[in-house]
């Protein structure tokens, strides 16, 4: 594909059409191993090889990355107050149009997936395609085993909302796993408060069959292959 040489290095890097003029100006950007002059020129996006400070740029429509969201974020592109899941991605990895598919709560950690894809994320969060998300739940005290016919044959909320039939396993200590393929806003918590448990720490483990990556630490995030993406449209076995 020919695109100007500015906006393909803006669409794939942080950086902004005025700051990739700077860079080039700045003699930071090459084409082919040339130091190019001009921000403006067209390049062949298949066949000419882009590097910015001697980063090659490849050039992707979209990204897929996979974050062990920590505590303390919160699951929005900006926020006037909090800091944001954007805000911790490493500048290497950040480029236009990124935003989380699907939200956890502030305090909840684990597998959150960034993307500029609106088609995915739309597909993934629709309720028609019952995505099942797999979250471990430390309560504040040990569950009794009646909540598993109790998830099975669906919750109703304080609030008279019912919820779909969902798994959940007793897992060590006060600990329990919970599957539900719906997102409703706190739903997890608001489960297990409908049955007289407080969760005190809440972690997303998988998603589909795509599970958080164990070599990942807290906070940290990589980048998915587009078939590993797609992974969360498929039952786990
Ligand atoms: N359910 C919750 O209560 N919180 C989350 O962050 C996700 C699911």
């Amino acid at each position: 594909m020919k695109e100007r040489l500015d906006k393909f290095i803006s669409s794939q890097t942080e950086l902004s059409r005025k700051e990739v003029q700077r860079a080039v100006k700045d003699k930071r950007v090459t084409v082919n191993g040339d130091t190019v002059k001009a921000a403006d020129i067209k390049i062949d996006t298949d066949a000419d090889t882009v590097a910015l400070d001697g980063r090659k740029l490849t050039y992707k429509k979209y990204v897929y990355y996979m974050m062990y969201k920590p505590s303390g974020v919160v699951s929005a592109t900006e926020d006037r107050e909090e800091k944001t899941v954007l805000d911790i991605l490493p500048d290497e990895l950040m480029r236009d149009g990124l935003f989380p598919a699907g939200r956890l709560d502030k305090d909840t950690t684990g597998l959150l997936i960034i993307t500029d894809d609106g088609d995915y994320a739309h597909r993934m969060l629709s309720p028609k395609k019952h995505v099942t998300k797999r979250y471990i739940a430390t309560l504040d005290r040990e569950p009794d085993s009646n909540i598993i016919p109790r998830f099975e044959e669906g919750i109703i909320l304080k609030d008279g909302t019912v919820c779909k039939s969902a798994k959940a396993e007793i897992l060590d200590g006060s600990n329990a796993a919970v599957e539900i393929s719906e997102g409703k806003y706190h739903q997890v918590k608001r489960m297990f408060a409908a049955l007289g448990y407080r969760v005190e720490a809440l972690k997303r483990v998988r998603i589909g069959s795509l599970e958080l990556d164990s070599a990942l630490k807290e906070g940290q995030t990589r980048e998915l292959s587009a078939e590993e993406a797609g992974t969360v449209f498929k039952d786990h076995k």
